[in-house]
């Protein structure tokens, strides 16, 4: 089976300050479900980056007396050494201040300055420094610091224009943006009245991308820096046009196969029998061929069926009057008129995307598919830039005709003595002087542990040190080296074979394994990180139970060696699904755990791990110590 797509980005960070415990709280998940889907099989593409421009980083450099460019790539290593010694794996590491973004960010301003997105206007207002953002109070909301008036002749993007397609976005797609709270503060400041156009240049800095032929009018750092999710190498290939609205690129066109979509975002398949296969209606856009006149005669040339009235097609209405058309580049495209005789030989229908994968389709329909449509694209985001997000981004994507990411996951803040932690407010936790003093596995199982996902959270060194005691030592260590040591005493290291067993402590228990495994899945696929972790605490709790019901000693004592025997693999099979399951969350803790049992994570998967019969046999280490430092 072909693997799915999975791009996930986290923000890109500004480089300006020191760093800060949110960032790496914010990367930390991102990691995290990064590993969780790699598990599950996905391609991740886990893309993070700087923030290179923009006002902060300019006075900041000032302040310096150093030059901006200097300035951020010197932060950059500090946030990548911070990266590294949490473990985090991204994939690529996007820079706003290369070449490429200048290039394509100028390129994307012209189009949208051509098609009347963008028009020219005055701005008269606040602007907080802070938060790089036009607001209309004088004390920024968000960071409550004293905010600059800005009176000048800037570009703003036409975002009204989008509103009502954003809306329906919103209604169609409930959980476009989650958590419900965010998603309502924002229709409750935002969405819900009509919403300004955007200010989206500067002309009181110098330090960014300027305007295509106007040195002087800098690109606002937002606009620019939300595009960094499409101008990478990911972004251009997940984030796919719907060509149909762009007739100017010959070259795509002649190498494209067009889909229609109705309301219900169904697809018009054409049936043809000659190859016996469903396909999508059709090639390229003749010259000077409108989209809707290339899709009913795509219809007429694969089936004989004459579409007088597009909209009429199958039970669906089409999209506004418009309908929808894509044009999507294939491999493989013939240019082949497929049935020249006068007879309708064909069916046109419309189909859901699950109902296609039951049908016999051609090679074109399952590379869109694969390739385009089954991307899932993810963005990881604080709650506080969730305007930025799930407003101006989507209306960007809108204007440049490009698809939506499935979602947009907002999480809470990092909290000490109650506030916001932030540079502002000088409560800022240095997280790589926390690393030198604790493992990454301890931050990483606490961010998840103990800040409830999508919430805010409480942040201590106390509460850190604390958790370490209770889930490393107590729990976690604990529980591996009592099973360790009685498999070590009462059976020579070697994990005794499975039996299937009657009695009903270790029934209960085994079922409760199974179950584990099943509701972990289905809580990390809804991105419920910290009722994943119960689960595995869970189950850490009915291990424990099971040693104090069973008592292993005694039936050691009493020679009821086949219940020993059970109760010991039972418990060790345990173990192994705890630490598979806990391996995106703390992967160097579990890995010390593998090779106490002598198992290897790569073994398993989401269907060997219910097998109580693979690690029969194998021989455990002799422990010297504890399994975690004390
Ligand atoms: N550069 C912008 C993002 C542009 S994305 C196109 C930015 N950068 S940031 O460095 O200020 O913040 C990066 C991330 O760190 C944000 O998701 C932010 O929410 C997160 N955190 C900053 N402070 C935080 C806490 N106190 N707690 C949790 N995360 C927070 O915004």
């Amino acid at each position: 089976m072909k693997k799915k797509d999975f791009y996930l980005t986290t923000p890109i960070f500004y480089p300006n300050e020191k760093l800060h415990l949110g960032h790496a709280y914010c990367m930390t998940i991102a990691d995290i479900v990064a590993r969780y889907k790699k598990s599950k099989d996905y391609n991740v593409y886990f893309q993070t980056g700087s923030d290179d421009h923009g006002e902060k980083i300019e006075k900041k450099a000032l302040s310096l007396s150093t030059n901006p460019q200097e300035l951020v790539d010197k932060n950059v290593k500090l946030f990548q050494k911070l990266w590294q010694k949490l473990g985090v794996e991204y994939d690529f590491f996007y820079r706003t201040s290369s070449a490429s973004h200048k290039e394509k960010v100028q390129r994307i301003f012209q189009q949208l300055l051509e098609k009347g997105d963008i028009y020219r206007g005055k701005y008269q207002g606040n602007y907080c420094i802070i938060c790089e953002d036009y607001v209309k109070e004088q004390n920024c909301p968000n960071c409550h610091l004293d905010t600059k008036i800005l009176e000048e002749s800037a570009y703003f993007l036409n975002v009204s224009k989008y509103q009502q397609q954003l809306l329906e976005h919103y209604k169609k797609n409930p959980d476009f943006l989650v958590p419900a709270t965010t998603k309502k503060e924002l229709f409750a400041n935002f969405l819900g009245e009509k919403i300004q156009d955007l200010c989206i240049t500067r002309s009181d800095i110098t330090w960014g991308i300027s305007v295509p032929n106007e040195p002087k009018m800098i690109i606002y750092v937002w606009f620019e820096a939300l595009l960094n999710y499409l101008n990478s190498e990911m972004g251009e290939k997940f984030f796919f046009t719907d060509f149909a609205k762009e007739t100017k690129d010959e070259q795509t066109k002649e190498f494209s196969c067009v889909t229609i979509q109705n309301k219900d975002g169904e697809y018009l398949l054409v049936y043809n029998k000659k190859h016996g296969e469903w396909v999508f209606p059709g090639g390229r856009i003749e010259k000077n061929e409108t989209p809707k006149a290339a899709a009913k005669r795509e219809i007429f040339e694969e089936t004989n069926l004459v579409v007088e009235n597009l909209e009429k097609v199958g039970q669906g209405i089409f999209w506004n009057d418009t309908w929808k058309a894509h044009f999507y580049q294939t491999k493989s495209y013939s240019g082949e008129v497929l049935v020249k005789e006068k007879k309708t030989i064909g069916e046109i229908k419309f189909f859901a995307t699950n109902e296609i994968q039951q049908l016999k389709v051609s090679e074109a329909v399952k590379y869109f598919f694969e390739k385009i449509h089954d991307c899932e694209i993810i963005h990881l985001i604080g709650k506080e830039i969730t305007r930025f997000h799930a407003l101006y981004w989507p209306i960007i994507l809108f204007s440049l005709n490009k698809r939506l990411p499935n979602k947009i996951i907002a999480h809470g803040w990092l909290l000490v003595k109650g506030e916001k932690m932030s540079k502002s407010k000088g409560n800022v936790v240095d997280p790589l002087e926390l690393l030198e003093k604790y493992p990454p596995d301890l931050l990483r199982t606490y961010f998840v542990a103990k800040i409830n996902f999508l919430q805010d959270g409480i942040f201590s060194e106390e509460l850190l040190k604390e958790f370490y005691q209770d889930f490393f030592i107590h729990n976690l260590g604990n529980l591996c080296q009592r099973v360790g040591k009685m498999i070590e005493l009462y059976n020579n290291n070697i994990i005794p074979a499975f039996a299937e067993m009657e009695n009903i402590h270790l029934k209960k228990y085994y079922q409760n394994c199974l179950s584990t495994i099943e509701n972990y899945q289905q809580k990390m696929n809804n991105y419920q990180l910290t009722s994943a972790f119960q689960e595995i605490e869970k189950l850490l709790n009915a291990s424990n139970k099971l040693i104090q019901e069973l008592e292993p000693w005694n039936l050691f004592k009493n020679k009821k060696t086949e219940l020993l025997n059970s109760t010991l693999n039972y418990l060790t099979n345990g173990i192994k699904i705890i630490i598979f399951l806990l391996t995106p969350i703390a992967p160097e803790s579990s890995q010390i755990v593998f090779e106490y049992l002598n198992l290897k994570y790569n073994d398993f998967n989401w269907v060997n791990i219910k097998d109580f019969k693979q690690i029969t046999g194998k021989k455990i280490k002799s422990l010297k110590g504890t399994l975690f430092p004390v």
